[in-house]
This record gives structure tokens, C-alpha cells and sequence, in this order.
């Protein structure tokens, strides 16, 4: 069964709480959830991690190769900031798609780039929870490419 990695970034546990008149009221759980039950239906094994560190990023990221055929990820604040990140992704060998709750190129402007886009398969932005889920359906396409 394929195997894909969900990578949620920091302040992502706070969904439902943090921020509500931009981010809606689903939490993380709830979007967590949905994940895994659209993940039995596709027939793909998921591990989901959410992290406030780079560092700890970074290493799952590295430790993807020969575990993981894809990896999902929000990396929320470290899109904008995250050579480290973009890098482990680049040099990780696994497939990665990017995705966002909110359409990042509507908002502030230093939220317009995004540093691991180049280095991503491709970016959902703007969908809230569905952004994920539509994540996830690509994801799968692309285990079915190799
Ligand atoms: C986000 C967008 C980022 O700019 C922000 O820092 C986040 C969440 C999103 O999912 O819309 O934390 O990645």
C-alpha cells in the first residue's frame, strides 16, 4: 500500500482556535479526520505529524526516502522563510505537494512567496480543509504514475 507523509507546520494545532475570521473554525483534528478517511478509501497508508520546529521538519522530511512515496505539506509560517525546509525537500528524492488553507497570494504581501514551491510537485492554496484532501487525491495520482 502506498505510503504518504502529512507534514503540518507550526501553529497548525491551533486550527479552530487561532485566528478564526481567516482560518474557520475546523481544527486539526477534524481536518486529521478526514484525511484518514479519505486515506482507506484511495487505499493509502498515512502518518500525519504536526510540528512548530524547523529542525524536527527537516529531519522527518530526510527521513522520508525508501519510507515514504509522498509527502503532504503545510508548512505554514516556514513557506515564506524555510531554506532549510525547501532544501530537505529537494533532497529528499520524494515527491512533495504543498498545500494551504488559505490562498497565500491573497493575503499579505511576504506571504506571496513561497520557497518550497519550486521544489514541490504542485501547491493547492485557498480551499481550507479541502485543500487538503484535494492534497491528498493528487498525492495519490502520483503514486500511481510510478
Ligand atoms: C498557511 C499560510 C501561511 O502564510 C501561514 O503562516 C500559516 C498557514 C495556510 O495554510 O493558509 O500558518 O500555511
Amino acid at each position: 500500500m502506498p505510503k504518504i507523509l502529512v507534514i503540518h507546520g507550526p501553529n497548525l494545532g491551533l486550527l479552530g482556535v487561532r485566528e478564526k475570521a481567516i482560518y474557520g473554525e475546523t481544527t486539526l483534528e477534524e481536518i486529521n479526520g478526514a484525511l484518514t478517511e479519505r486515506a482507506k478509501k484511495l487505499k493509502v497508508e498515512l502518518e500525519i505529524m504536526q510540528s512548530n520546529h524547523e529542525g524536527e521538519i527537516v529531519d522527518a522530511i530526510g527521513d522520508t526516502k525508501g519510507r515514504f512515496d509522498v509527502i503532504l505539506i503545510n508548512p505554514a509560517a516556514y513557506t515564506h522563510t524555510s531554506v532549510a525546509i525547501r532544501d530537505a525537500i529537494s533532497g529528499a528524492g520524494v515527491p512533495a505537494i504543498e498545500v494551504h488553507l488559505t490562498n497565500i497570494y491573497a493575503r499579505e504581501e511576504f506571504r506571496h512567496t513561497s520557497l518550497v514551491a519550486p521544489v514541490a510537485v504542485g501547491q493547492i492554496s485557498g480551499f481550507g480543509k479541502l485543500s487538503y484532501i484535494l492534497g491528498l487525491e493528487a498525492a495519490v495520482s502520483l503514486t500511481k504514475k510510478k
